[in-house]
């Protein structure tokens, strides 16, 4: 018995020591001077094409596109909803293709045009898109908008919105929580006619 006890009590020292000895070795005045360091943000002078003008900021590396076109550039239309590529309210078109802005570093997006829903009206009048969503009531809130006809804009061009299906399956990374799916892909098959005249 005494030695077990012996045991656990050398044990217990020989523990208590170690940690001593790790915990001097890496004081929180060290451990936050590191933390410091990984986090500091380092900016960068950059020019982003978005709607067809040159705009210079500055950004910190780690920002996202979306924050940068809301939160620099004042560029509101393309929305927040889940921040992590799940939702679609954020998608933009970089170089005509649909692009999910919260999952797209700013500086990625230098030497690419980009468009968000404010550039795409077309001739001063809205984009053919715009009005069908306005013409079959494609939305109730508003707040997945942007996001669903930027997609729809890029899904037409894509030939990928020549049937009911077809839309259905290339428009389900963007969600609507209003539900209004069937307004939504009225709108589209409108726009479709319409986009492919010109
Ligand atoms: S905010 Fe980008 S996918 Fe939801
Ligand atoms: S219209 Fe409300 S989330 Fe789509």
């Amino acid at each position: 018995m005494d030695d077990l006890f012996l045991d656990r009590r050398t044990f217990v020292s020989t523990g208590a020591a170690a940690a001593a000895s790790l915990f001097l070795e890496y004081s929180p005045l060290e451990a936050q001077s590191v933390s410091d360091t990984r986090t500091e943000p380092q900016m960068v002078n950059i020019v982003l094409s978005v709607n067809g003008e040159n705009r210079p900021i500055q950004v910190d590396t780690r920002m996202t596109l979306l924050d940068a076109l809301r939160n620099k550039l004042l560029l509101t239309g393309s929305k927040k909803g889940c921040d992590q590529g799940q939702c679609g309210a954020c998608t933009i078109h970089m170089d005509g293709e649909r692009r999910l802005s919260c999952l797209t570093l700013t500086v990625a997006a230098q030497g690419h045009k980009i468009t968000t829903i404010e550039g795409l009206a077309q001739h001063n009048g809205l984009h053919p898109m715009q009005q069908a969503f306005i013409d079959h009531d494609g939305f109730q809130c508003g707040y997945c908008t942007s996001g669903q006809i930027m997609s729809a804009v890029a899904c037409v061009r894509e030939g990928h919105a020549q049937s009911d299906e077809d839309i259905r399956e290339y428009m389900s990374g963007n969600l609507c929580r209003c539900a209004a799916y069937p307004n939504i892909v009225a709108a589209i098959k409108q726009a479709r006619t319409e986009m492919e005249k010109d």
